[in-house]
């Protein structure tokens, strides 16, 4: 496996696969990898004869005062993992390789960037489509793997390659979560032992949403209420939002049918976790 920091390098190392004839798989990341990361590592490897990992905290998608500086690295076991699954190349520019100053150019996704994370995190998806665009041209893949514990930021990202005529195939993978259901994060290490306990209330959440769906109830207004009740008895757990949308526009539905999200943000200790579940509701 070669680690590459330069976008032309990379640009053209990928060029070299795909003369060849070879499908390319990109899986984009901002490091500290989890199963979750790992998981759409080895479904890249499965699908494409080249596999680049895109490893780069993303300035542009951290608000003032959020945990830019703090987010966790470590790439010497980045690169152990990603060679333990066979990637072929991770990609890890520095800052000034993808911005180059002054930098003047974003892609902003209207409408499904106002609600849920993008409410409480403004500008967060201009960055994060910024720098998938960016990444799409020097990593010209066939393919590209999301994780669906990022709901919204899958259907960003689905749009923004059907508005703008991105030529890659967006493949989504499932939410993998510890043993006790907490979904796999790289922002999970800024628990404490309580908190971690105490995180585990927002898949409880979820999962009673999904009984309560699965017995008949059809009200959002009644399943978000039942999941801040059983939140409410953390006295860790800060929730931020509590929403049942519809998957196309994300936008909040009263009454339960289609493929529907049900997701949820909240603060424990110093970590802001999300968490989801798409149900389709017959
Ligand atoms: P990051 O948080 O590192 O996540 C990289 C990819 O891993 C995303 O597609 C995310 O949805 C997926 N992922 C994270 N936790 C997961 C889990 N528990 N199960 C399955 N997949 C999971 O998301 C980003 O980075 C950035 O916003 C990025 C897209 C790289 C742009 O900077």
């Amino acid at each position: 496996m070669r680690v590459v920091t330069s976008p032309q390098e990379m640009r053209s190392l990928v060029g070299e696969h795909r003369a060849r004839g070879e499908a390319v798989g990109l899986v984009p990341t901002m490091g500290f990898f989890h199963a979750g990361h790992i998981s759409l590592m080895r479904a890249a490897r499965e699908e494409n004869d080249c596999v680049v990992v895109s490893l780069f905290v993303n300035p542009a998608q951290f608000g003032p005062g959020e945990d830019l500086r703090d987010y966790p690295r470590d790439l010497a076991r980045d690169v152990k993992m990603a060679g333990g699954v066979g990637v072929d190349y991770i990609f890890h520019p520095g800052v000034e390789d993808m911005y180059p100053r002054p930098y003047l150019s974003y892609v902003e996704v209207e409408g499904i960037t106002e609600g849920l994370c993008g409410a409480a995190r403004p500008g967060h998806f201009r960055g994060v489509a910024t720098v998938v665009a960016k990444l799409f041209h020097i990593i010209p893949a066939h393919r590209a793997y999301f994780g669906l514990k990022d709901a919204q930021q899958v259907r960003v990202i689905q749009k923004m390659v059907e508005d703008l005529n991105f030529d890659v195939e967006i493949v989504v993978c499932p939410t993998v979560r510890e043993e006790d259901g907490l979904a796999m994060s790289s922002r999970n290490i800024y628990l404490g032992e309580e908190e971690r306990k105490a995180a585990t209330s927002l898949y409880r959440s979820l999962q009673l949403a999904e009984q309560l769906v699965r017995g008949g109830e059809r009200s959002a207004g009644a399943v978000t209420a039942a999941m801040r009740g059983l939140l409410e008895g953390e006295p860790l757990v800060r929730p931020e939002y509590v929403e049942v949308v519809d998957w196309q526009e994300l936008r909040p539905v009263e009454r339960l049918e289609g493929r529907i999200l049900v997701a949820l943000a909240a603060r424990v200790g110093r970590a802001r976790l999300i968490d989801n579940i798409l149900l389709d509701v017959p």
